[in-house]
């Protein structure tokens, strides 16, 4: 029988917009317990009312993952609120783009370390007690440029890589108590990350930053499905398009992957995000 969410905590990180809010609202559905995780503090209140319309139970708890006390603050009060936690899903995320010799100094690409990667560690220790007790469920997200790494990005690929390794190696420590470790690399996604994608001065693009999507961008709920069924699952990784083949290819043709990122991938997207501005 298909593993359900009903009456189990899960707590989500990045829950004020994109991914993280529909994967709160099909959780809320499913009569999750959910612990709602952002820094938007009235968007996650506005999000919890949503949710609990269908029933379910939800704390918003206004949280900075990039700060260990507030993590640990996280972790505890959804223990503390529910007496269990079943599912952590580390979904926060940042991106600066910019080449990294235009950065004025490393403060902006140790901000994206820090939420991207660091928030999931920090999170993951605190809530891993918790999840031992349930065997539960670690997810993760990263991204399909920990595969494909894509240029003006360095912050934010060395973040998702360094989320895989970690993943990858925190997998072998707790298979044995039952707790599993899923990773997703999702391709483009129709949300909010890429008008707040920062400038080299920490200024969000705005609405152009949207130029880059096609008609077969995924929306936020296409792939919040996808990660909700790898989780029931247990899977290890879940890779999104065009990301499978790319990783075969990049074991045998590196030097090709690079030049068809940029030729199908970079040029295009920079060619978008041109036209739209002079439209
Ligand atoms: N969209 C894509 O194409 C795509 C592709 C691959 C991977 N991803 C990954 O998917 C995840 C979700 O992104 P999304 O596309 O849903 O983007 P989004 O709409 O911008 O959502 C990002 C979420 O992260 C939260 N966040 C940012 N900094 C935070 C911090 N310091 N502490 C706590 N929360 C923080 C934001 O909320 P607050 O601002 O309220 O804190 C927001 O809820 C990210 O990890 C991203 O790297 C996205």
């Amino acid at each position: 029988m298909q593993y359900t969410f009903r009456e189990k905590t899960v707590i989500v990180t990045g829950a004020s917009s994109g991914i993280g809010k529909v994967l709160a609202l099909r959780l809320a559905d499913e009569g999750a317990w959910l612990a709602l995780a952002a820094r938007n503090a009235q968007r996650l209140d506005a999000l919890a009312r949503e949710c609990q319309q269908s029933g379910s139970k939800v704390i918003a708890i206004p949280t900075d993952v990039a700060d260990e006390s507030q993590c640990r603050a996280l972790i505890q009060r959804t223990q503390e609120t529910y007496g269990r936690i079943d599912t952590l899903v580390n979904n926060a995320g940042i991106d600066v783009v910019c080449k990294l010799e235009d950065l004025p100094d490393l403060q902006l690409f140790k901000q994206v370390v820090d939420v991207n990667f660091y928030g999931t560690v920090h999170c993951t220790y605190y809530a891993l007690p918790y999840l031992k007790e349930t065997s539960g469920r670690i997810v993760n997200i990263s991204s399909l440029g920990r595969i494909l790494a894509i240029p003006f990005n360095t912050s934010y690929v060395a973040s998702k890589f360094a989320m895989i390794g970690f993943s990858d190696s925190l997998r072998m420590e707790v298979e044995q108590v039952g707790v599993s470790v899923t990773v997703i690399c999702p391709s483009l996604v129709v949300t909010e990350f890429h008008e707040r994608y920062l400038d080299k001065n920490g200024q969000p693009k705005g609405p152009s930053g949207r130029a880059i999507y096609t008609e077969h961008t995924m929306t936020a709920d296409q792939c919040a499905q996808i990660v909700l069924r790898a989780a029931r699952r247990r899977k290890r990784q879940i890779v999104m398009r065009p990301g499978s083949l790319a990783l075969w290819l990049k074991l045998i043709a590196p030097g090709l992957v690079d030049r068809l990122t940029i030729s199908r991938f970079l040029r295009p997207a920079v060619k978008r995000t041109l036209d739209d501005m002079h439209r």
